[in-house]
């Protein structure tokens, strides 16, 4: 079973956040922007990235070679690409979900699901009312994801993105305090497990 580890992103995995962002949203925010973000005490940014662990590197016995200190082997570096990407800024009482992103490779699996779950998770922690964000209003995929966590349509921004120039669909989720919230986070989350399972992966939350 492969290992999806969702956590919070730290700088070294900044560089590959804007490699993911590039592939999966052509290229909206800039390294600064996501340094920004990660220092934010107001933000909560995460990354889903491929787990691997490193089988134990082959020793002789002890008794046979002594390796003197400064030449001893370095544990091996491990660089896996960053899959994901999702960030949510806390303002007032109101959680705006901020980016969401994965790897084209890995689309249409659940993993967006993942993420937007961690995602409004971490707004009902931060004790935030309502959860809002803009979308292309083109991009169907995106509006059907958010549609099954609860969003709805309140309005549009007038050509609000650029390139291709494109109205903006607001959506809102609101009940994040709820005590029926609790229970969806909980159904949602039982469900997306069982759909990782299903293609070989498990979730290894490492956020707090
Ligand atoms: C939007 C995005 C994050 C969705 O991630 P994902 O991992 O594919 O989402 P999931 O697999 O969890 O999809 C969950 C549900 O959302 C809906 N959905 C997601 N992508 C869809 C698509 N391309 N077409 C239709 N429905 C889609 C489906 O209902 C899907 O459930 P199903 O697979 O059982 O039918 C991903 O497509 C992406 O990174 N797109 C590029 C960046 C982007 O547009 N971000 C949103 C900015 S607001």
């Amino acid at each position: 079973m492969k290992v999806l580890e969702l956590k919070p992103l730290e700088s070294e995995q900044l560089e590959a956040t804007v490699e993911l962002d590039r592939r999966s949203l052509g290229g909206m925010w800039t390294i600064e922007g996501y340094r920004r973000e990660m220092n934010s005490p107001n933000s909560d940014l995460f990354i889903l990235r491929q787990m691997i662990s490193l089988p134990a590197p082959c020793q002789p016995p002890s008794s046979q070679i002594v390796i003197p200190e400064p030449m001893a082997i370095p544990p091996p570096i491990l660089s896996s690409p960053v899959l994901g990407v999702g960030c949510v800024w806390a303002i007032l009482d109101e959680a705006h979900i901020t980016t969401l992103a994965i790897d084209p490779t890995f689309q249409r699996q659940g993993w967006g699901s993942v993420m937007l779950h961690a995602l409004l998770k971490a707004a009902r922690k931060r004790e935030l009312e309502w959860a809002t964000l803009e979308v292309r209003v083109s991009n169907l995929g995106a509006i059907a994801l958010y549609q099954k966590f609860g969003f709805e349509a309140v309005g549009e921004r007038k050509r609000y993105y650029q390139n291709p120039e494109e109205n903006a669909l607001i959506l809102w989720r609101k009940g994040l305090q709820r005590s029926e919230f609790q229970q969806k986070l909980a159904d949602w989350e039982q469900e997306i497990g069982d759909r990782l399972q299903k293609t070989g992966w498990r979730l290894q939350r490492n956020v707090v």
